[in-house]
């Protein structure tokens, strides 16, 4: 408590007043809180001696003790508030009984009890009131945060779509699907005989450097090296092992391959192989299956052409162009440029394909004298990205949804 401070009398009371104070009665200025911890100094030690002189000084506890109280808002805040006033060992009023009434003069001590009681009563009163206070409060908050408003609009999560390439898929297996093939799937981790050696393609042949591949690092002990496959075409011989001719099946999925990271290339990319094997297969079936094909996804209005090309697996083996959908097969470009596209050649490079080599019916148990068939490997990404105008690949990949959202 700072000093108390006083002004005589006459100095600072209204005129009149002036004349009920004896010669050296003062007022205390109220310099708030004048009373804290008052309550640890006697009687004496406060300079209080005569029994008026407490009702001021009551007065003032009691007005801090309403000003703390009307602060208390909230289960914390009371309890500290309660024990620092009702508090055995340190609280106002204990320290109220110690100090002052304990060790109060004969002429003070009636006073003294007369004022404790009067604020203790007036403590014990409203630390009541205020205790129910803040319990109904708590609970009121309690419940409030439990409170469901069911007519609160519920959380909007933004609905996904399909990303370009599944819907590539669906389309292309559609299209086969409407003339008679079914859709099969399998594994992405191969052993090398069916990606590879079944396939036509023993260990030391020249076209394993176009698919060095990603090998699946595995215990000595393990079943022999595995790899991600680097085409759908396992999964003819996967397919002609389980079931006898007539097969016709596609077969989309993910190939991997050591491609460095461009605008055409990407290590994983998607594949939809193509097989049709039964007895009396030509190649007229072929090219006809995949003009059919052509004009479902582009438009009836592209044209197809093959030139010979070469796989283990196929023979003969093709490579099939379509009609550039951009120039119209021109090769002409907007303004009398040649045709960024095609290059001026009015043809784009779709897949590779060609009839079923006879040497791989030799692995599935197949009588190559009485089967023929077909088989193809389109690259789906090329496939989307030439039908949507896309340039990059690799938008594929990056899952930006300015993208995506392009292609509900
Ligand atoms: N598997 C070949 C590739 O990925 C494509 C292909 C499939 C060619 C079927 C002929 C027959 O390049």
């Amino acid at each position: 408590m700072p000093p108390r401070l006083l002004l005589a009398g006459p100095i600072c009371c209204r005129p009149g007043e002036a004349r009920n104070l004896s010669s050296f009665d003062v007022f205390y200025l109220s310099i708030m809180p004048t009373t804290d911890g008052s309550h640890d100094k006697t009687l004496a030690a406060l300079g209080v001696t005569r029994p008026e002189q407490l009702a001021f000084l009551f007065a003032e506890i009691r007005a801090r003790f309403d000003s703390e109280s009307g602060a208390v808002r909230d289960e914390t805040a009371f309890k500290q508030f309660r024990d620092a006033w009702l508090g055995r060992k340190s609280g106002v009023l204990a320290g109220i009984t110690d100090n002052w009434l304990k060790p109060a003069t004969p002429e003070l001590k009636r006073a003294v009890g007369a004022g404790l009681n009067e604020l203790r009563a007036h403590v014990d009163a409203q630390i009541e009131s205020r205790r129910v206070v803040i319990e109904s409060g708590a609970e009121e908050t309690a419940l409030a945060k439990e409170r469901v408003d069911l007519s609160l609009p519920g959380v909007v999560r933004p609905i996904g779509s399909r990303h370009l390439i599944r819907q590539v898929f669906q389309e292309i297996e559609d299209i086969f699907v409407s003339i008679g093939f079914s859709v099969v799937e399998g594994p992405e981790i191969e052993t090398p005989y069916y990606n590879f050696e079944a396939l036509n393609i023993p260990e030391f042949h020249p076209v394993r450097d176009d698919m060095d591949t990603f090998y699946l690092e595995l215990p000595k002990s393990g079943p022999g090296p595995l790899l991600l496959r680097t085409h759908t075409s396992p999964v003819q011989i996967r397919t002609m092992e389980k079931q006898k001719p007539p097969v016709r099946v596609i077969v989309p999925g993910k190939v991997y391959r050591r491609d460095n990271p461009d605008a055409t290339h990407s290590f994983m990319f998607h594949q939809i192989e193509g097989l049709a094997v039964d007895t009396d297969i030509t190649f007229c079936d072929f090219t006809g299956t995949i003009e059919y094909f052509v004009k479902q996804y582009f438009g009836p209005s592209v044209k197809t052409r093959f030139r010979p090309s070469y796989f283990p697996f196929t023979e003969p083996s093709v490579e099939f162009d379509v009609s550039c959908i951009f120039c119209g097969g021109s090769g002409a470009g907007p303004g009398g440029a040649t045709c960024g596209k095609c290059k001026g050649s009015g043809w784009i490079e779709l897949f590779g394909a060609g009839m079923v080599d006879p040497a791989v019916y030799g692995f599935v148990n197949y009588d190559a004298k009485k089967v023929s068939g077909f088989a193809f490997g389109m690259g789906m990404d090329r496939l989307a990205m030439l039908k949507y105008g896309i340039d990059d690949i690799q938008v594929f990949f990056q899952n930006d949804v300015r993208f995506l959202k392009q292609f509900p």
